[in-house]
């Protein structure tokens, strides 16, 4: 799946513009999208990046990563995803960087998201659900997130805002809003790996031939 991660990625560059600011987010494919953008690194006026592993390798390149809170709004955001339905809510987390991914997901107008064709399911839930929460909540979230039917394990993990991550095994998630609003509902939840209310606008799957929708 490498090359299929890189073709996606390598793809995703159609999409930069001119003096743009991209956020971009975490993992393996986002590894080969950031290793492009270096390319056209005099193009853009910057990044906003979703996690510590990304803003290393976005500097290490020479690339500027902003704050959010200066920037505003953003065009554009490019990440990956563990898992992408049809309609393109997504399960993201498997890097453990769902929490910044969402904020920045949310702050963007378009969000394309790159994938390898092993991400791309009917139902989302084989891929168990990161979900990050606060440290004195894990007893509590793990016990309301049983009683939805799925099986909560502790990730051997802290996010990059000090936080632990459940990942939520057996879970078949015919609907994503309804089950991504009523996870953020619990006391304790900082955020869940469901990306449905606020899916991807753009997916871009690294199979031969590529495919974009
Ligand atoms: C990180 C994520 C990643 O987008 C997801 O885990 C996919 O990673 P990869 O590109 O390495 O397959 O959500 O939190």
């Amino acid at each position: 799946m490498t090359e299929a991660k890189r073709i996606a990625a390598e793809k995703a560059i159609e999409y930069v513009q001119d003096g743009m600011i991209v956020g971009v987010g975490t993992g393996s494919t986002v590894a080969y999208f950031i290793d492009a953008l270096a390319q056209i690194k005099d193009k853009i006026a910057g990044t906003v990046s979703s996690s510590e592993n990304s803003t290393a390798k976005l500097r290490a390149h020479g690339i500027d990563v902003l704050d959010l809170n200066e920037t505003g709004p953003l065009s554009l955001y490019v990440d990956g995803a563990d898992e992408c339905d049809p309609n393109k809510c997504l399960i993201k987390g498997g890097g453990g960087a769902l929490t910044r991914e969402k904020i920045i997901a949310e702050a963007s107008e378009t969000y394309v998201c790159i994938i390898d064709p092993s991400k791309r399911v009917d139902v989302l839930g084989k891929f168990p659900l990161p979900i990050e929460v606060i440290p004195m909540a894990r007893s509590l979230v793990t016990r309301e997130l049983t009683k939805l039917g799925g099986e909560p394990i502790l990730r051997d993990f802290t996010t990059d805002n000090g936080n632990i991550i459940l990942d939520v095994h057996g879970l078949q998630i015919s609907d994503p809003v309804g089950l991504e609003r009523e996870i953020n509902a619990i006391p304790g939840v900082v955020t869940v790996g469901l990306f449905a209310r606020r899916p991807a606008d753009i997916v871009i799957e690294g199979s031969e031939p590529i495919q974009v929708w």
